[in-house]
């Protein structure tokens, strides 16, 4: 399967559901809201909600309902984003093509426009609604996963270990653990809340589950591999930030060819753990590949 279209075609449906949900200008002072809409609505590849598109289809549910919960996850990724960028944090100036966050609005409005984010993704959740394709006990059990894979057990856990781990002498063991909560857990749980919607049955999730933890820790380690090898241009946020600040990464362990090499190998576990799924988990399956292989 050809993934660009695919990918191209999913983006722009979470654009546009991303841009209905600041559209009110009433909806907060102005300041927070020119804020959430800058870094929300500033490009990005979206990749976490077009994974719970693509998780919820593979099950057999295609249907737009699954939007709302999708956006969900690009609200707390880009929250996560705008903190990652802070001073406090990786300090840094670039992002998605762009001057962070805070170099605009200040640290103050940054803080506060990724709490209003965060805050955000559970209000879309649990939105009264009365013609629902998905029961109560259903919706209830996705916002427990938003939660966990956000969380301190989940993202912020990751970020935690991630900054304690500046300039020390740290185990590949820990930088995997670092990767797999930084960055894996919000996509594993981008995936399961698909699966969760689509019906998955529970061996089903279980290999979802499985294939999200392998391109989780594959997209962490291509993010490591494009700070070394990629340019601002590019990436749209500064290369090389890594090494500047004391962080050990996986071409610090294994090269830049053995750091591909690992990538390579989650991917191909990650489609194996789709052995079961029929043509409708082709888009989990380019995705897999597409991770590894983007250039920003
Ligand atoms: C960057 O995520 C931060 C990581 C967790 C590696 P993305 O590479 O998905 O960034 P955007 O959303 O496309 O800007
Ligand atoms: C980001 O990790 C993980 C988040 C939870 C935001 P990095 O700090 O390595 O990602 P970039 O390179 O700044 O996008
Ligand atoms: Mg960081
Ligand atoms: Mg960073």
């Amino acid at each position: 399967m050809d993934i660009q279209p695919y990918l191209e075609q999913q983006r722009q449906k979470i654009d546009r559901f991303l841009a209905t949900l600041l559209s009110d200008e009433q909806a907060a002072p102005k300041a927070l809201y020119d804020s959430m809409r800058y870094s929300l609505l500033g490009g990005g590849k979206r990749i976490r909600p077009i994974l719970t598109l693509a998780a919820a289809e593979s099950v057999g549910y295609a249907g737009e309902a699954v939007l709302p919960y999708a956006a969900s996850l690009e609200l707390i990724h880009t929250y996560s984003l705008i903190h990652d960028d802070l001073p406090a944090m990786d300090n840094d100036d670039y992002r998605r093509g762009r001057l962070t966050n805070h170099k605009v609005f200040g640290e103050g409005l940054a803080v506060l426009a990724g709490d209003a984010l965060l805050t955000m993704a559970f209000e879309l959740c649990s939105r009264p609604v009365t013609d629902h394709p998905f029961d109560p006990a259903r919706r209830v059990q996705v916002i427990h996963e938003l939660a966990l894979g956000a969380g301190h057990r989940g993202m912020v856990g990751g970020q935690v270990l991630d900054i304690q781990a500046e300039n020390q002498d740290i185990s590949v063991e820990t930088l995997q653990t670092i990767h797999r909560y930084k960055t894996g857990k919000l996509i594993r749980a981008a995936v399961r809340i698909g699966g969760i919607l689509g019906g998955a049955s529970p061996s089903q999730l279980e290999s979802l589950t499985a294939y999200a933890e392998a391109i989780g820790l594959a997209f962490q380690i291509a993010d490591d591999v494009l700070n070394l090898t990629g340019s601002r241009e590019e990436l749209g946020k500064d290369a090389g930030t890594d090494a500047k600040r004391g962080k050990k990464t996986y071409p610090a362990f294994y090269g830049i060819e053995g750091a591909r090499r690992r990538a390579d190998e989650c991917v191909a576990r990650a489609i194996e753990y789709l052995h079961e799924f029929d043509e409708r988990a082709a888009p989990l399956r380019g995705l897999a590949t597409y991770i590894v292989n983007r250039r920003h």
